[in-house]
């Protein structure tokens, strides 16, 4: 069984109550599930969600032997060392993932510390993005 972490960052708990014309209508219990329906069997999906920095910076300490990690670090895309260093050290797949398009956004947006030490990023296309990274782990592993 091939394991996964899919991790999100802050306000990403507060999807459905966020501005829908960048970050659709779900909610992230909605999009979790539509994520578990894509990878049937072949994967094994771990949730965890945190508005702190130094949560997420464990969560993937303590996943360093997962296969991959799908993460979509919100906020801290834009200003995050301490994560940008932590997946530095996971040697699995690991997928960014935004709901809107991030870089086409505000200037600050454009900043991003974790996109070099992922392997590939989806974005902009709202819960598809999550979908999209879950077809990913499914052909390439
Ligand atoms: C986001 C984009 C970030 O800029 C923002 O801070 C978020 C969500 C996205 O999924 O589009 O909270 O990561």
């Amino acid at each position: 069984m091939i394991r996964v972490l899919v991790l999100n960052g802050p306000n990403l708990n507060m999807l459905g109550k966020r501005p829908k014309e960048h970050y659709g209508s779900l909610t992230l219990n909605q999009i979790n599930e539509l994520m578990k329906k894509e990878a049937g069997d072949k994967l094994e999906l771990e949730f965890y969600q945190s508005n702190y920095e130094g949560d997420l910076v464990t969560k993937i300490q303590e996943s360093l032997n997962y296969d991959a990690i799908i993460i979509n670090p919100a906020a801290y895309t834009h200003t995050s060392v301490a994560i940008h260093d932590a997946l530095e050290m996971f040697t699995g797949i690991k997928i960014e993932v935004h709901l809107s398009k991030v870089d086409n956004r505000e200037d600050f947006r454009r900043i991003n510390f974790v996109r070099d030490v992922c392997d590939v990023c989806f974005s902009g296309e709202f819960e598809g993005s999550y979908v999209n990274a879950i077809k990913y782990l499914k052909n390439h592993k």
